[in-house]
């Protein structure tokens, strides 16, 4: 009898270890602010399953035997801040990567070239009309246990090789890698893109890269942002939103050659 109850009380833990392991282990979280930005990998997912968080949308599932959670984050940083918070906390995903279109900030970066976001910088955080510095953000940093101010998001350095490895069969345009520059403005004076490019030294501008970014800093998730270039104001190249399925299918590529590398 006692044995038996041993037995028993042995297998209540162990049950509730099972049940409550995380079904999502090792996922890599890939996302996309809009449905073009999106929709391709979620129709590469084999046993696709839809979650709502909040009111944000993830899909869940499998690409080339790679678990993935597709982050459909709505446009603009605050949308990319909380779709992203919530997803690390729901899915513990080993890796973050958020992709989608950018505006060129260069003459010689044109539409369908990807910009490997080596770092990025969230422009919006500066005085404007003083000195023009940035001030950079207040980010959780692990080691101290507090929030700390922090500039510049530098991508993980095996994220950002394996890109590089992608980048080199990729036949649609160029690949450049450097600095993605994020704020919720669209900047369409030719004079305004160029002081930026020449005070920051960007490649691109966007919406969502840095938050993404700065949250998977507080969260010590690795983290990469990889744009492809849908317009370019310098040089009249019209915004062009269906570039952004081709992103799509490189993020995919570079999530599948990480999860070989920590499954
Ligand atoms: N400036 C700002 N955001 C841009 N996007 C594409 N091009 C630009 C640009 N030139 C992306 C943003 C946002 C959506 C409006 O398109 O990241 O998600």
């Amino acid at each position: 009898m006692k044995a038996i109850r041993a037995r028993i009380l042995f297998l209540i833990p162990a049950i509730f270890l099972l049940l409550s392991a995380n079904a999502f282990a090792g996922a890599i979280m890939i996302s996309g602010a809009m449905e073009v930005e999106t929709e391709i990998m979620i129709a590469a997912l084999d046993n696709r399953r839809e979650h709502k968080i909040g009111v944000w949308r993830f899909v869940s599932g499998e690409y080339k035997g790679c678990p993935l959670i597709i982050s459909v984050t709505e446009i603009g940083g605050g949308n990319a801040a909380a779709s992203t918070a919530l997803g690390i906390e729901h899915f513990q995903p080993s890796a973050v990567i958020n992709q989608g279109t950018a505006g060129a900030h260069h003459r010689n970066i044109h539409k369908r070239d990807i910009v490997l976001g080596a770092s990025t910088l969230d422009i919006g955080a500066r005085k404007v009309g003083g000195d023009n510095a940035l001030l950079g953000n207040r980010v959780y940093d692990a080691s101290s246990g507090a929030f700390v101010d922090k500039i510049d998001f530098p991508a993980n350095a095996n994220l950002l090789e394996i890109a590089r490895e992608v980048g080199r069969s990729y036949t649609h345009g160029k690949i450049h890698e450097g600095k993605i520059l994020t704020s919720n403005a669209w900047h369409c004076k030719k004079s305004v893109i160029k002081r930026l490019n020449k005070q920051f030294g960007s490649l691109c501008e966007e919406m969502e890269t840095n938050v993404a970014a700065q949250i998977c800093c507080d969260y010590n998730v690795p983290f990469l942002g990889v744009r492809i270039i849908s317009n370019n104001e310098l040089t009249d190249e019209e915004y062009d939103r269906n570039i952004g399925e081709l992103c799509q299918e490189f993020a995919l590529e570079i999530a599948r050659r990480y999860y070989e590398t920590v499954k």
